[in-house]
């Protein structure tokens, strides 16, 4: 991994530069429209409505999807810099969005209080041991449903990983881990798997991923 995901984001220069790179520019742009279309179409699975928490938010790529469907919003993020980008943007929002700095791996909020908990490129940036304490963090706080996003160790996803590395690409994937990974893992922390969905496995390791709570 290039960096500490946590320290790399307190820092006004990276989270300006974040909130460019996954905003403005073309290829921001075209993830953010596909990334998009898949989160809408896992919403023919579950009605999504009430209270979103959306954990280590940075500048607010799902904080503003969930707004434009009319939840009432919590962002989360360790970082006050990523923060108060997402905070300048989004200051007209009356309400609807509360935002809070918060640790992932010990959650201020009281069990099963989110209809719905996001957390997108985050959890693949952190080892496993910590990515269970996360899962289970975020199983703690919400009702039902988490959409969540891992970086994928498919064949495929190891063999692009290798040859961005043998020609001197870094990969920013983090900790990937496989579907079976995730699902024992998830299955732990109390969720189960509902759907699953690459982002653009040609060009990105980003592996999207609805769960919910097991009853
Ligand atoms: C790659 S950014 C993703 C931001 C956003 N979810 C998105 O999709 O654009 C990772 C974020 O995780 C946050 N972060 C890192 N460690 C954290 C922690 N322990 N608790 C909460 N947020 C954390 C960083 O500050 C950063 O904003």
């Amino acid at each position: 991994m290039e960096h500490d995901s946590k320290s790399y984001y307190q820092n006004y220069a990276a989270a300006r530069k974040y909130d460019k790179t996954r905003f403005k520019t073309i290829r921001g742009r075209v993830f953010k429209i596909l990334r998009t279309r898949i989160m809408n179409r896992f919403l023919s699975e579950f009605c999504l409505k009430g209270k979103a928490f959306d954990l280590a938010c940075g500048t607010g790529l799902i904080s503003e999807w969930l707004l434009k469907k009319k939840c009432k919003v919590v962002s989360g993020d360790f970082s006050f810099e990523m923060l108060s980008v997402l905070k300048e943007k989004f200051s007209g929002t009356n309400g609807s969005l509360n935002i809070v700095r918060t640790d992932a791996l010990s959650l201020p909020f009281q069990a099963e209080c989110f209809d719905l908990v996001t957390c997108f490129r985050f959890i693949n940036l952190i080892p496993p041991e910590s990515r269970m304490k996360v899962h289970k963090e975020v199983a703690r706080v919400s009702r039902k449903y988490a959409l969540l996003s891992y970086s994928a160790a498919d064949r495929y996803q190891r063999l692009r990983r290798f040859l961005k590395g043998f020609l001197g690409y870094s990969s920013n994937g983090g900790f990937p881990a496989t579907k079976e990974e995730l699902s024992n893992e998830l299955r732990i922390a109390g969720f189960e798997i509902v759907s699953t969905k690459m982002l653009l496995s040609l060009f990105t390791e980003e592996l999207i991923v609805l769960v919910k709570k097991i009853t």
